[in-house]
C-alpha cells in the first residue's frame, strides 16, 4: 500500500513539474502569445493561425496559445479577459466587430499588454500595431475592373462581409468609389456576413427578383462561390463572379476552374504578426500600422500567377 502512495506521488510530482515547465519562466518559452481568433469557419482563417503557427514555430522563446470565438462577439470579448488575466505576454487579435472589441481591447493595453490587430480593426487606436491589406484600395480596383468587364454599363449584386467589421466597410466604400461616374447599376445589395451560405440564400432571393443580373460583387470568395452555386442551381450561367481572398487553396483554383472571373489576394498577416510581435516583445519601435500588398487574379493573368496591384 505504502509503496503504491509512493508511486502515485511520485507520479503526480513529476507531472507538476512537467507542468512548470512548460510556463514562462522555467521553459524554453520565455514569452506566452495569446491569439484570438474571431472564427475558424473560413479556410482564409484556418490559414491565418497556421502562418501564425509556422511563423512561430521558428522561435523556441514563443509560445502561442490560440482561441476561436467561433464567430460569436461575446465569446471573444470574454477570450480577451482571459488572456488578461492570464497575463500573457502579447496579445495578437483577428476581431469579428470593430466596437464590441475595442474596450476589451484598450483594457489589455492598460494593463500593459502590448496588442497587434490582425485584418479587422477596432474603433480607435489603443492598440500597439495594426496589420493588414488595405481593403479600400482593393474594393476600389475590384470596382474599376468590373467597370471594365462590364464595358462600362451592367447590373450588379453586392453581397456584402459583415457592415460591422471594418473590411466590410472598406471593401463596399472602396467597390463605390471604383464604379463611381460609370454606368454600373448596384441593383440588389445584402449582408451575406462573410458566410457562403448566406451568400447563397441572398443570392436566391436575388436571382427570384431579377431576370438580368451580369456579375456577382462579392466580399470573399467563400461569398462568390455561394452565389456561384445559386446561380448554378437556378441554371443562370451567364453571370460572373469576382470575390476577394485570392487563397492558392480556394479562391485561385476558382478562377483557373472557371468559377470565379477575378479576385484579389487578402494576405493572412499571419507571418507578420509573429515578426512584429518579436520586436515588441524585445522593445524594438514598429509601426503603428503595416500595410500588406494584394494582387490580381483573373482569367488572363491566373496562369502566370496573378499581378500586384500598383
Ligand atoms: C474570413 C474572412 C475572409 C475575409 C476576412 C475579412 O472570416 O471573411 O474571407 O477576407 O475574413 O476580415
Amino acid at each position: 500500500m505504502r509503496k503504491l502512495f509512493v508511486r502515485i506521488f511520485t507520479i503526480l510530482a513529476f507531472t507538476l513539474l512537467a507542468g512548470c515547465n512548460d510556463s514562462k519562466t522555467s521553459g524554453p518559452h520565455q514569452f506566452t502569445i495569446g491569439m484570438s481568433q474571431c472564427n475558424l469557419g473560413e479556410p482564409w482563417r484556418v490559414q491565418m493561425d497556421q502562418d501564425i503557427r509556422t511563423a512561430a514555430a521558428q522561435h523556441p522563446e514563443l509560445k502561442v496559445v490560440f482561441k476561436d470565438a467561433q464567430n460569436d462577439t461575446l465569446k471573444q470579448r470574454a477570450h480577451v479577459e482571459e488572456f488578461v488575466s492570464a497575463k500573457v505576454d502579447l496579445l495578437i487579435i483577428s476581431p469579428k466587430e470593430a466596437q464590441p472589441l475595442t474596450e476589451p481591447v484598450a483594457r489589455a493595453m492598460e494593463a500593459g499588454i502590448p496588442v497587434i490587430v490582425l485584418d479587422r480593426s477596432v474603433l480607435g487606436d489603443k492598440y500597439t500595431c495594426f496589420i493588414g491589406a488595405d481593403n479600400k484600395k482593393i474594393g476600389k480596383a475590384a470596382g474599376q475592373w468590373i467597370v471594365k468587364k462590364l464595358g462600362g454599363h451592367g447590373k450588379v449584386v453586392e453581397l456584402e462581409g459583415l457592415m460591422t467589421s471594418t473590411p466590410g466597410q472598406d471593401r463596399h466604400n472602396g467597390f463605390r468609389e471604383g464604379i463611381a461616374g460609370s454606368g454600373i447599376d448596384v441593383i440588389f445589395v445584402a449582408d451575406m456576413k462573410w458566410l457562403e451560405p448566406e451568400a447563397r440564400q441572398e443570392m436566391e432571393s436575388a436571382l427570384a427578383r431579377f431576370d438580368h443580373i451580369d456579375l456577382v460583387y462579392a466580399h470573399n470568395d467563400p461569398g462568390a462561390h455561394g452565389a456561384y452555386l445559386a446561380a448554378q442551381a437556378a441554371g443562370r450561367t451567364n453571370i460572373a463572379f469576382v470575390g476577394i481572398d485570392a487563397l492558392p487553396q480556394e479562391g485561385v483554383p476558382y478562377v483557373q476552374q472557371g468559377i470565379l472571373d477575378a479576385t484579389f489576394r487578402y494576405p493572412t498577416g499571419g507571418a507578420e504578426a509573429i515578426d512584429t510581435a518579436l520586436k515588441i516583445l524585445h522593445h524594438e519601435p514598429v509601426p503603428k500600422q503595416i500595410v500588406l500588398g494584394t494582387r490580381l487574379f483573373d482569367r488572363s493573368n491566373v496562369a502566370q500567377g496573378g499581378e500586384p496591384l500598383p
